[in-house]
């Protein structure tokens, strides 16, 4: 199966590969960590098991979804999903989510697992990439700009967080033009 290799800012290998089902902890245990920072994801708690990961990974081998894994010495470093949208006549549209987890931050890991999501994604016949984030999510807004996502709408107040309201900024890219 495809893998890509990168390069992170600090010089480490960065590996991109398809999540295989002994991943499901791993990728559990980093969507946990993420949500226990409280402050990028508009969730408190994660509620999905690990054998519900490894049904997720299962069915995103054979199907339209996708999940990749990126490691940085070959230690787990983030992960990202491709999903398709819940609309029929949007199967064309695939959602994204990415997180890095903490220790691996700002070293290039996640622009790594988006380039290759767009591979992957114009493998799985996807012509259009969305996201959202929130409004202060800097980092993250810089990496999508950079990478060519627009921002296409606000949601105001859109997520009631500890640190108070936050607005839902929804990016989207092109990636396959008809
Ligand atoms: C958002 C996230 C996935 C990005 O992954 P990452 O590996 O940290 O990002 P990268 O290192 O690939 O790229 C970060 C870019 O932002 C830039 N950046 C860093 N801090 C910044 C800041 N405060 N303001 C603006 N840009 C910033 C970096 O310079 C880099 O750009 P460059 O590649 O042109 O130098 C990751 O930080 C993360 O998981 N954060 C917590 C969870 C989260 O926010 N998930 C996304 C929810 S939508």
């Amino acid at each position: 199966m495809k893998s890509w290799s990168y390069r992170s800012k600090d010089g480490r290998p960065i590996g991109v590969r398809y999540a295989g089902i002994n991943d499901a902890k791993i990728l559990h245990d980093g969507f946990c960590d993420v949500v226990s920072e409280g402050q990028w994801l508009p969730t408190f708690i994660s509620s999905a098991t690990v054998p519900d990961w490894a049904n997720w990974i299962q069915r995103a081998s054979v199907g339209s979804e996708a999940i990749l894994v990126a490691e940085v010495d070959s230690h787990y470093a983030g992960h990202l999903t491709l999903q398709p949208e819940e609309w029929m006549a949007s199967r064309h549209v695939a959602k994204l989510g990415v997180i890095v987890i903490k220790d691996f931050r700002n070293l290039g890991v996640g622009r790594s697992l988006m380039t290759s999501a767009e591979d992957v994604a114009l493998v799985k016949e996807y012509e259009k990439i969305v996201l959202s984030t929130f409004s202060d999510n800097d980092l993250a807004l810089s990496l999508y700009q950079s990478l060519g996502y627009r921002a296409i709408g606000f949601r105001v107040r859109h997520f009631k967080m500890e640190r108070g309201y936050v607005d839902e900024i929804l990016m989207e890219k092109i990636i396959q033009a008809v």
